[in-house]
């Protein structure tokens, strides 16, 4: 599988360059020919020009391309049969770099495959970990190589324990094989002069180096004190061009991490972690690994690149999610100011969108034809609907809405709006919580009619986690009230038949201009705490309304 990425990787590079010459070669004809023509007609200057240009314009394709590119450049890298050593290996092949020389404990795995051409790639079986063995696979590199243009120092591993469970030997073997065999090779390769002026030097460490990530303290100070000397020996060896920089990786699907990456609740909180939500790849390691490696970084020295996906920058978000806030400039949503709306019942009747035409005729076809759909899919289907409608079948909503417009306008002329209220009839709470200044209720106004699904989430709501996203909460409301039964509904359509008879009364004595007994001594102030909450609530999902029209792509409504 491994070999079929890589073979198409190398097609796709080639494809790439084979474009890129035919159009340079297409071009320099075309040039050519012009300059031919103008040297007929003696147009000298002009010609020259020309033919500096195309010179240049070669020049800077060639050298872009070599600049990223490793052809005929001698990399090592340790432990480079397995994961991300062996990706690593691969790509350096595919970039066409000279030799690829690379060692490991346990001789070359049966199925290893080197397909790169171009490439002569080298392996020498010795565990790095040891120091003769470095010893002599550095007097074999001297040998056959000399100096070298990139050093990877890959290899490295962990033991997972709790502080206090590790033992002497743990932290020898871990340090000894991360830390310094790393320390060691790169001052050895230095000594010998296999390092030196123009070599890039590449340490592979790890987020685990950058911040705590629990996997381990040993393997953390390891990879920390990695990133140290990276920055150590930029600074040291600068004024020689060597340069000296660490990739960081966080979570790649190698063979080391599968073992941990097998627990399916491990990986899930992993992903949870990672902004970009998923695992990384050795290939991805391998890419930004060239980039060191190569010219392309000339100016880059003593620099821990991250490959996580986002994860080292990642702080805290919100668990609803609500870093959207459109009111407040800090984007914090969380903290928004809600403006609690109360409309005067006198006020005109707001202007009904072409949207909200389409939902009344639409939304009985939808629950008859699928009686089952939860309130969130209607809105969802009603979504769908309205934006695959043509233009043409459009038209008659927007006309009913541009006459209502009308019928608005008119009735605007003569609203006087009362005290409290705004020109369009609104009374606003300026605090936060919108429960100290509230809008006065007309007085005698009856609340309204509470529907069975109402009745329902009132006493299904605070079994739900707190902190639930306000849309969620609709749509496992919306679930659990579908898998109701007939006789499970049937409380709940009591209750708003009694609530419908009681609106209907207070309702008539209002109109008469009566006014209600239990409203009377408030004079519409709602002073009782119970009754506050329902309104909020029933706000709440009013202006959820609002936002989820709008989403689905609902005009605004005026
Ligand atoms: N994978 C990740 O998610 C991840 C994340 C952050 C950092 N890293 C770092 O990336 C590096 C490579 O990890 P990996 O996941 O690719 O590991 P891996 O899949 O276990 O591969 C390790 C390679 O190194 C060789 N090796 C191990 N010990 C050696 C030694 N003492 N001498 C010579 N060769 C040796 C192995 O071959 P033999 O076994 O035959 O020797 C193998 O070729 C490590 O430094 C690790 O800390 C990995």
């Amino acid at each position: 599988m491994r070999s079929v990425v890589l073979k198409k990787f190398e097609f796709l590079v080639f494809q790439s360059r084979y474009k890129n010459l035919h159009f340079r070669a297409r071009k320099q004809r075309a040039t050519q020919n012009i300059i031919s023509k103008l040297k007929d007609k003696g147009n000298e200057a002009h010609r020259n020009t020309l033919t500096q240009n195309m010179n240049d314009h070669q020049e800077d394709v060639v050298s872009l391309h070599s600049t990223f590119g490793l052809s005929g450049k001698t990399c090592v890298v340790t432990g480079g049969t397995k994961g991300l050593g062996k990706a690593i290996c691969d790509a350096f092949g595919a970039c066409h770099a000279r030799n690829v020389v690379t060692c490991s404990r346990s001789g070359l795995p049966e199925d290893h495959e080197w397909t790169h051409r171009d490439s002569n790639f080298v392996y020498v079986q010795k565990d790095v970990s040891k120091e003769r063995e470095r010893d002599s696979f550095l007097a074999e590199i001297k040998e056959k190589f000399g100096r070298v243009d990139v050093f990877v120092s890959n290899v490295g591993f962990n033991i997972r324990k709790k502080t206090a469970e590790f033992t002497r030997e743990d932290y020898h073997a871990l340090m000894g094989t991360n830390l310094e065999a790393s320390f060691d090779i790169v001052r050895m390769a230095y000594k010998k002069g296999i390092i030196g002026r123009g070599t890039s030097v590449i340490f592979n460490s790890s987020v685990a180096g950058l911040t705590s990530i629990q996997t381990g303290a040993i393997y953390a100070m390891s990879k920390a004190a990695l990133n140290q000397l990276t920055k150590s020996l930029a600074c040291e060896w600068g004024r020689e061009g060597i340069r000296v920089n660490a990739i960081a990786p966080w979570y790649i699907n190698t063979d080391l991490a599968k073992q941990v990456l097998k627990n399916e609740e491990y990986k899930k909180s992993v992903v949870r972690r990672t902004p970009m939500g998923r695992v990384g790849e050795p290939r991805e390691v391998a890419s930004a690994t060239v980039f060191l490696a190569s010219q392309a970084s000339s100016y880059v020295t003593g620099q821990i690149l991250a490959i996580d996906g986002g994860f080292s920058v990642f702080g805290y978000a919100p668990p609803d999610g609500s870093t959207q806030g459109r009111d407040n400039a800090l984007g914090f949503g969380a903290f928004k100011t809600k403006k609690k709306r109360r409309k005067d019942p006198n006020a005109p009747k707001q202007v009904k969108t072409a949207y909200l035409y389409f939902t009344e005729k639409e939304r009985p076809k939808i629950i008859q034809q699928t009686p089952d759909m939860s309130p969130p899919d209607i809105m969802s289907e009603l979504g769908a609907r309205w934006k695959a409608l043509s233009e043409k079948n459009r038209k008659p909503y927007e006309k009913s809405s541009e006459k209502d417009k009308l019928r608005y306008d008119e009735e605007m002329k003569s609203y006087q709006p009362p005290e409290g209220y705004d020109k369009d009839g609104y009374g606003f709470a300026d605090d936060i919580d919108g429960r100290k200044k509230r809008a006065k209720k007309e007085p005698g106004q009856p609340k309204n009619v509470k529907s069975a699904y109402v009745y329902f989430c009132e006493v299904t709501r605070p079994s739900l986690p707190k902190g639930t996203h306000p849309v969620e909460i609709m749509k496992l409301m919306g679930e659990k009230w579908q898998k109701l039964s007939e006789d499970d509904r049937k409380p709940f359509e009591e209750k708003h038949e009694k609530d419908k008879a009681r609106y209907e009364t207070e309702m008539k004595a209002w109109r008469e201009g009566k006014g209600i007994a239990k409203n009377d001594g408030a004079e519409g102030d709602l002073e009782d705490e119970e009754e506050e909450e329902e309104e909020d609530e029933e706000e709440e999902e009013e202006e959820l309304e609002d936002d989820e029209v709008a989403a689905f792509g609902g005009d605004s409504i005026l």
